[in-house]
C-alpha cells in the first residue's frame, strides 16, 4: 500500500510583494546543479572518503542517503543490522521500566523531541501505562544548565513510583556524539547518581544507554559501567542532521513508534528530490521560493508557521537546523517558529502590519489523528455559535489558515504550504528530510559550508575559562 504523500504548495508567493514565476524559472538550472552536485560530489566524496578541500570541511553528507542505508540494513541482516538493535533494545527497555530519561541537547535531543510531540498522543506522559500502549514515559533533559528544571525532574524520579507497573525502574538515554557537551555531561553525572541511589551500581550497565562517537569522553564512561547496549552516531552525520540515525531512532522506537515508517518517508523524499525537476521538485521549490525572497525581496524572516500544536517542536528542531547551518559568514535568514491558531493572537498583528521581512512557510495537517469534535447546539446559544454547530474543529482550522492567508496576500505579504496528510511516522519522515535536504541546498546557493557550526566555539571557550580561572563568578 502506498502511503499519501506531503506536499508543497507556493502560490502564495507568486504574487504581488512576492517572487515572479520567470524569476523562478531562471533560477532551477542553478538549483539543479546544486542538487546533482550534492550527490556527485559530497555524497561520493563522503562515502570513498575522499581528501575534501578546506574549504568544504567539515562534510556531514552521509545524512542524505542515511536512511536508505539504514534501510537496505535491515532487509539484508535483519535482527543485526542497526535498525535490529535498535528494535530489541527499546523493547527491553520498554519492558523493563516505566519511565526514561533523554539526555542531549541541541541536534542530539530536538529531533526525537518533535517525533515524540507529532506522532504520540498529547498528554501521552499523564497516561497509564496501558493507556501508552505500555510503553514508558519520556523525559528529555540535559538540555540546558537550569537548575531547578534539573532538581524537577529528580524530584520527580524519587516519589515512590513502587507501585508502578515495572516498580518505578527507570533509564537513561544519554545522547552525545562529542561526548564532551557540558550540559549533557552535567546532568548524566545528576541522574546516574540517582540511578545508582535507587538501584545501586550494578544496575547502570543495564539502565545506560549511551548514543556518541566512537571514542570520547562518553564512550570511556560507557567502557566503565559496562553497558549492556550502546549505539553509535555515524560518521559523517552531523547532529542536527542525526534525526535517522540511533540519536532519533531509538527515543522514537522505545515510545512505540514505527521507525520503519518514518525511515521509508524519508527514503520516499529522497527519490523525490533525486529525480523530480526543478519545477516539479517539492524541495528545490522550497529552496529557491525562500531565497529569491531574501536576495530580491529583502524577505529574510522565515516563519515555520504550523497549525498543530503536535508540530511546534519540528519548528524548534528545525530553527535549530537552519540557523546553525545557514547562519554563518554574515549572511543567512532567521527562522521562527509559530504555532497557530494559538500565534494568531501574539504574533499575527505584526506579521500583518509590521516590517515587510517575513515569509509564512505555513505547515498544515489535511486529517487529524481523533475522531473530529463538532461545535455542537448548546441551549441558550449564549455564545452565538449555534450556527456553527455543523461545523467540525477541523473545519474550523481550515477556515483560520484560508482567512489567515487571504489577509497576509490582500497586503501583498508571502506565503507558502506544506501540507502533511496527518502527523504520521511515515509524513515527519518525509517533511524532515525535505528541510534538511532543502537547507544543505541552501548552504550551497548562498556559498556558505551547512556543515559544522564554529559558532558556537567562542561562547564555550570563555565558558571554559571563566570557569577554570579559579575566580569567584559573578
Ligand atoms: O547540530 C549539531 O551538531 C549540534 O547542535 C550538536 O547536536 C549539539 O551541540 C550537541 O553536541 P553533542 O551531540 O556532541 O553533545
Amino acid at each position: 500500500m502506498s502511503l499519501p504523500l506531503i506536499t508543497f504548495n507556493f502560490d502564495g508567493s507568486l504574487m504581488e510583494g512576492g517572487i515572479t514565476a520567470s524569476e523562478l524559472d531562471a533560477l532551477y538550472p542553478q538549483l539543479e546543479q546544486i542538487r546533482d552536485g550534492m550527490y556527485q560530489q559530497d555524497l561520493r566524496e563522503f562515502h570513498e572518503g575522499a581528501e575534501v578541500a578546506a574549504d568544504r570541511q567539515p562534510l556531514d553528507a552521509g545524512f542524505m542517503d542515511l536512511p536508505d542505508r539504514m534501510l537496505a540494513g535491515y532487509d539484508e541482516q535483519r535482527e543485526s543490522s542497526e535498525i535490529g538493535r535498535i528494535l530489541e533494545t527499546a523493547r527491553r527497555i520498554r519492558e523493563s521500566v516505566d519511565r526514561v530519561v533523554v539526555l542531549g541537547i541541541g541536534g542530539s535531543y530536538m529531533g526525537a523531541r518533535a517525533l515524540m510531540d507529532a506522532c504520540c498522543e498529547p498528554y501521552y506522559n499523564e497516561l497509564p501505562r496501558a493507556d501508552r500502549g505500555g510503553r514508558p514515559r519520556m523525559y528529555f533533559e540535559g538540555n540546558n544548565l537550569d537548575n531547578d528544571a534539573m532538581q524537577g525532574l529528580l524530584h520527580l524520579l524519587r516519589q515512590d513510583d513502587s507501585s508502578a507497573p515495572l516498580g518505578g525502574r527507570w533509564a537513561i538515554v544519554v545522547i552525545s556524539k562529542s561526548g564532551g557537551t557540558i550540559e549533557t555531561a552535567v546532568a548524566l553525572r545528576q541522574f546516574v547518581g540517582e540511578l545508582e541511589r535507587q538501584f545501586g551500581r550494578d544496575s547502570l550497565a543495564e539502565l545506560v544507554i549511551p548514543v556518541t562517537g566512537p571514542a570520547g569522553k562518553l564512550a570511556d564512561f560507557a567502557d566503565a559501567i559496562g553497558c549492556r547496549d550502546r549505539f553509535l552516531v555515524p560518521e559523517g552525520v552531523g547532529g542536527r542532521f542525526s534525526v535517522f540515525s540511533p540519536v532519533g531512532l531509538l527515543p522514537a522506537s522505545i515510545l512505540g513508534l514505527d521507525i520503519m515508517a518514518l525511515l521509508r518517508g524519508a527514503w520516499l523524499m529522497n527519490g523525490h528530490f533525486q529525480s523530480a525537476a526543478g519545477g516539479e521538485n517539492m524541495v528545490l521549490n522550497y529552496v529557491g521560493v525562500n531565497h529569491l525572497l531574501e536576495t530580491l525581496r529583502n524577505i529574510d524572516v522565515r516563519v515555520l508557521s504550523v497549525w498543530s500544536k503536535s508540530l511546534e517542536t519540528l519548528g524548534l528542531w528545525y530553527d535549530q537546523l537552519f540557523a546553525e547551518s545557514v547562519g554563518k559568514q554574515e549572511r543567512g535568514a532567521t527562522p521562527l517558529t509559530a504555532v497557530n491558531t494559538r500565534d494568531l493572537h501574539s504574533r499575527t498583528q505584526q506579521h500583518q502590519e509590521g516590517v515587510r521581512n517575513k515569509v509564512m512557510n505555513n505547515v498544515a495537517v489535511a486529517r487529524p489523528r481523533c475522531d473530529e469534535l463538532m461545535v455542537g447546539m448548546q441551549d441558550g446559544d449564549y455564545d452565538k455559535l449555534n450556527e456553527l454547530a455543523d461545523k467540525s474543529l477541523p473545519e474550523l482550522m481550515q477556515a483560520a489558515i484560508d482567512g489567515t492567508n487571504e489577509a497576509y496576500h490582500s497586503d501583498a505579504r508571502p506565503t507558502t504550504t506544506i501540507t502533511l496528510p496527518q502527523t504520521s511516522e511515515h509524513a515527519m519522515g518525509q517533511v524532515m528530510q525535505m528541510l534538511m535536504l532543502a537547507t544543505v541546498a541552501e548552504g550551497r546557493l548562498l556559498g556558505i559550508n551547512p556543515y559544522g557550526q564554529p559558532g558556537v566555539e567562542q561562547y564555550k571557550q570563555n565558558m571554559n575559562r571563566i570557569l577554570r580561572s579559579g575566580q569567584p563568578i559573578q
